[in-house]
């Protein structure tokens, strides 16, 4: 295991290019699963996560290799429905096989993946919708096993008790495409990354409309076909490095950003103080000497997002003045709290919100990384602390974030790895 090293104090400067989204890419690669004919993902990551994405098509029985960010998926003849808990459990997206799978095989076993740090993560809405579609559905021995003698399209009211859900719309989208007749899906999750993972389902053959929306329509098809795609740009990695900039006060461009993916947190940074220029697919970010303390609700797309929280919090724990943080999407998602307490941040719980008193410096120390936009968050305090600070468990990391300690370091951060 690796740790990685920061030592703190140095301004941010120059360009970096944005990679593609984590999770745009995991779902389209789960719905390579669709057809027999190849597919070719450009754009893609290179992750943890899209590694064990991988291992589960090679599992079901395709044959991928990843060439210079592009991804290749050919079928190999073999068809397995199996996906095994020891691959779904490390990775909560893998869990959007089940659809793929439902609609080409008309039968799936898929480990159920369980909760995880950041609280209680169902799969009841992902069963909801293609029960509503005729799958069977039983749970046996931490296994969900599905099938479905006919599809056919349902109206489907998708909103759960947090609101819609990401995976759960792209689980059901995959399953409605190969469906008899029209499938509308209500409250639908309005992500950029399903939206994503819709245009490659229409590139392949699928009928779709409103997606983007709440409320998606789909015409099932009899049988969908190979495609090329090119994956957006990662709003969440944008995100990190905006405020890599701010935290820093440096002066970082980025390149290959969907600056309209970015609304609700360019409005709540703009707001704080941050000079954002942008420039097409290009974003500078700068900050005004003094930072002001800003209150934020963490919702369902276009709010702001719940994958950005931790990150927020880490520039707020050195924004002089108090700041309120509400998590509404995940009630547990607050692991980096005691760590960034640990380097000197004043930062306490209250059920779903954090209290924030804006500190005048953090000092390094050694903390540990429980999740992965947790991580990030301690390596943004790291980048600001007095001193040298280590962030252990860096995998949770390299999750979700390519190449993160070599983009740092090109933007002039001291930081490196060593051995645990
Ligand atoms: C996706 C993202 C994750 C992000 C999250 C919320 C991927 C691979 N991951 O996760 O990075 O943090 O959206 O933006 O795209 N819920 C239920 N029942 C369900 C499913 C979800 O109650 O069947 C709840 C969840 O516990 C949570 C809320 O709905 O409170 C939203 O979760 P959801 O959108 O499903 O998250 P994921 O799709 O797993």
């Amino acid at each position: 295991m690796e740790k990685l090293v920061i030592e703190g104090g140095v301004p941010l400067k120059g360009e970096v290019v944005v990679s593609g989204a984590k999770n745009a890419v995991l779902p389209i690669l789960a719905a390579t699963l669709l057809t027999d004919e190849p597919c070719i993902i450009k754009g893609a990551p290179f992750l943890r996560d899209t590694n064990t994405m991988l291992k589960i098509l090679r599992s079901l029985g395709k044959e991928c290799a990843f060439h210079h960010g592009a991804i290749a998926v050919e079928s190999t003849g073999e068809h397995s429905f199996v996906a095994d808990y020891k691959l779904v459990s490390t990775m909560r997206a893998s869990f959007c096989v089940l659809g793929p799978l439902i609609a080409k095989l008309k039968k799936a076993k898929v480990s159920l993946p369980g909760g995880c740090v950041i609280g209680v993560r169902p799969v009841d809405l992902h069963l909801k919708g293609v029960k509503h579609l005729g799958v069977d559905i039983d749970i046996n021995g931490g296994y969900v096993f599905a099938k479905a003698k006919h599809l056919r399209g349902a109206q489907i009211y998708l909103g759960g008790e947090f609101g819609s859900s990401v995976l759960a719309t792209d689980n059901v989208m995959m399953t409605a495409v190969l469906a008899k007749g029209k499938t509308i899906i209500e409250s639908a999750a309005c992500e950029p990354e399903v939206t994503d993972l819709a245009e490659f389902l229409i590139k392949m053959g699928a009928k779709i409309k409103g997606h983007g929306t709440p409320t998606i329509e789909i015409e099932g098809v009899k049988e969908l076909h190979g495609a090329e795609h090119k994956i957006i740009p990662d709003r969440i990695e944008a995100g990190t490095l905006i405020i890599a900039s701010l935290i820093t006060r440096g002066n970082i461009t980025l390149k290959n950003v969907h600056i309209g993916h970015q609304g609700a947190l360019l409005n709540k940074l703009q707001e704080i103080g941050a000079i954002i220029k942008k420039d097409g697919d290009r974003l500078n970010v700068t900050a005004k000497r003094k930072l002001e303390p800003v209150n934020i609700t963490t919702l369902p797309y276009p709010g702001f997002p719940t994958d950005m929280q931790a990150q927020m919090m880490s520039l707020m724990a050195v924004t002089p003045g108090i700041s309120i943080i509400t998590e509404k999407i995940y009630q547990d998602r607050f692991m980096h709290v005691a760590e960034l307490n640990r380097m000197g941040a004043r930062i306490q719980r209250e059920g779903p919100h954090a209290i924030i008193e804006g500190v005048k410096s953090l000092s390094g120390a050694a903390v540990m990384a429980s999740d992965l936009r947790a991580s990030a968050s301690l390596v943004l305090a790291g980048l600001v602390a007095k001193g040298k600070s280590a962030v252990s468990r860096i995998y949770h990391l390299e999750r979700g974030y390519e190449n993160f300690d070599e983009k740092l370091r090109k933007l002039g951060a001291r930081v490196w790895r060593e051995k645990e």
